[in-house]
């Protein structure tokens, strides 16, 4: 039987989640896709601390180059997150024939061309489905199922923390402070919650949708971000009495001109599907000119939803492997439609 070896890069909490669905599905992996996977190695920065979560601690290691210069393994899993030394491992990976499986936005937001670019020139796979709005597939939809349409507008609630603030604020009349601080003690804010409260994360994430589903090229830097420390509890009141509720949106529009972005908190009309995504979930729309309107609904983060869409991209790639399919990272190629400048 064959065997397609997976190295995973970092073991932190969606590391650990892809780790723990790829061992309880092995046997139905396996039954889907005729071949085993398998994770022969996990790079990690402290291994005593990494082998309390795993039965094999001997997978485990702190070298990349026990990665990078293993030909038997196929498949680099990136969890790490982060510029560098993410950057630098995929593009090595890449370079040395090994398909990339990723959740890292911040690299894509900013890099994504050059990585896909390197990933077309060694006619590898370089899928990223947990970058945007974690658990919810939407990538997929947008480069696959959707194909037949011209869209025009992807917009909708891509970050998690935020939404919890805000629905924290309308549900209870909590203060932003007070709301950011429970998030904190939930787990859902991360210890530096900026990029999340900031608008960067949605951001980065729009900049992410807007390229694959207009097949153009948006940076973080193309994208108007504004947060929502701004709000207060009594905004909130007075959208309520208008009969709206306040979102963080993250709004992309293809015009005849070009592509614009951004990211601003905005009045939704309470019977708009938008306004009663609520607590930590986000939801997508989609507008193609086939299809009409399209919303993708879900969780946003997590350790299992996260890893629920890295795993679908390693079962992705190994389909590709076995139809020898490497023209399909063509599909993710950009031409260059302008992107136009927002206007502070
Ligand atoms: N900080 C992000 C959020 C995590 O709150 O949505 C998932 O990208």
């Amino acid at each position: 039987e064959k065997v397609v070896n997976a190295a995973l890069l970092g073991l932190g909490t969606v590391g650990t989640g892809v780790y723990k669905v790829i061992r309880s599905q092995e046997q139905e992996m396996t039954a889907k896709l005729g071949c085993q996977v398998k994770i022969t190695k996990i790079l990690v920065r402290n291994i005593e601390k990494a082998s309390k979560k795993l039965e094999d601690p001997s997978v485990l290691t702190t070298n990349w180059d026990d990665i990078a210069g293993d030909p038997s393994i196929d498949i680099v899993i990136e969890l790490i997150g982060g510029i560098e030394p993410a950057r630098t491992y995929i593009l090595s990976a890449l370079k040395a024939g090994k398909n990339v499986v990723t959740a890292n936005k911040d690299l894509i937001a900013v890099h994504g061309k050059e990585i896909l670019e390197t990933a077309k020139a060694a006619q590898k796979d370089f899928l990223f489905e947990a970058a945007v709005a974690g658990g919810i597939p939407i990538i997929g939809p947008l480069k696959n199922s959707l194909e037949a349409n011209h869209v025009t507008e992807v917009m909708g609630i891509v970050n998690g923390t935020t939404n919890f603030i805000l629905t924290k604020m309308s549900q209870e009349g909590m203060e932003f402070s007070d709301a950011l601080a429970l998030a904190t003690e939930l787990g859902y804010a991360e210890a530096d919650p900026t990029a999340d409260i900031e608008g960067i994360d949605a951001g980065r994430k729009v900049a992410i949708l807007a390229s694959v589903a207009f097949n153009s090229r948006v940076t973080l830097d193309n994208v108007h971000v504004e947060g929502i420390t701004k709000i207060t509890a009594k905004d909130i009141r007075y959208a309520k009495e208008m009969g709206c509720e306040i979102k963080l949106l993250g709004v992309a529009r293809c015009q005849e001109d070009g592509v614009e972005a951004y990211v601003c908190p905005m009045l939704i009309p309470a019977e708009h599907p938008l306004a009663s995504v609520n607590d930590s979930y986000n939801a997508v729309f989609v507008h193609g000119d086939a299809v009409g309107d399209t919303m993708f609904y879900g969780r946003g983060a997590g350790e299992l939803p996260t890893a629920s869409a890295v795993v679908g991209d390693v079962f992705e790639v190994v389909r590709n492997m076995k139809a020898d399919c490497c023209g399909r990272v063509g599909c993710t190629c950009y031409k260059s439609l302008p992107v136009k400048e927002m206007a502070d």
